[in-house]
């Protein structure tokens, strides 16, 4: 694996916070904060500020995405958004199937299945995010639960295309909660999402598949998750959205652990 390939990943989730003034004043408080760190960082902003945020990251190595699209290429659909519209846009990745559009939207495996083939096409990195209920997790059919969201939300991808797929495992219960999963949980979880990954796609795919926690990360549990070998980097929602506390979590490095 190359240097870079072994760099954290840490993405913000911006959800629908900011406006582009709002957004702005956050860039130019972050680029100082964050300058040299060894973490690569996406930020998955609201629609309205894809093009923006990445004009005014252009020469940086920030990479900016969406939190969502449609799998269609184009078409009457009344306040849906297209992947070749997001690229238009600046869009370099997109979060696909987050619990929030799961539960809120009503968004199936299928239905996610069906976006990631599209934006792959459009050449996009889907980052596809999958995890269990707090009821899931009790009746132990953790393993089964994400099995199942990753083998539909995956099917007929081919092993040349899941290279560009990245993973993102977030425990429903641990969203927003401020009852993050420990680390030990986090590491096992997605230790057990590699082997199916492995189980489908063989351990030349599996090994290099960037699998992401999220859930209540904060600077002061970050490099807790971060120094698990199975954990590739962080899909932060809350704590991306003010400079100091997203600094922080892209320089875990420099943070102390209790
Ligand atoms: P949170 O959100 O960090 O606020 O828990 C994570 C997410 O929803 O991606």
């Amino acid at each position: 694996m190359t240097e870079e390939n072994k760099l954290k990943l840490i993405v913000g989730n911006w959800k629908m916070y900011k406006t582009i003034d709002e957004a702005h004043d956050f860039i130019q408080e972050l680029l100082p904060l964050v300058k040299g760190s060894h973490s690569k960082v996406f930020l998955a902003v609201p629609y309205t500020l894809i093009h923006p945020v990445s004009k005014e990251l252009v020469d940086t190595e920030i990479l900016v995405g969406a939190q969502n699209m449609n799998d269609a290429n184009e078409g009457a659909f009344t306040g849906e958004i297209a992947g070749k519209m997001l690229v238009d846009a600046g869009a370099k990745f997109v979060i696909i199937g987050h619990s929030e559009r799961r539960s809120l939207f009503q968004e199936s495996d299928e239905w996610i299945n069906k976006k990631i083939k599209r934006a792959l096409k459009d050449g996009l990195i889907p980052i596809l995010c999958i995890g269990e209920t707090l009821n899931e997790r009790q009746e132990e059919a953790t393993s089964a639960v994400l099995k199942k969201q990753l083998e539909q939300g995956l099917a007929g991808i081919t092993e040349e295309e899941m290279k560009k797929v990245m993973i993102a495992y977030e425990p429903v219960w641990a969203i927003g909660s401020n009852s993050a999963a420990t680390a030990t949980i986090a590491e096992k979880t997605i230790e057990i999402c590699r082997q199916s990954i492995e189980q489908m796609y063989g351990s030349n795919v599996s090994n290099h598949t960037k699998i992401l926690y999220g859930g209540s990360v904060q600077p002061e549990n970050a490099k807790l998750f971060l120094r698990e070998p199975n954990i590739d980097g962080l899909l932060v929602g809350g704590a991306s959205l003010t400079a100091e506390k997203f600094s922080k979590i892209i320089n875990y490095q420099q943070e102390s652990v209790l």
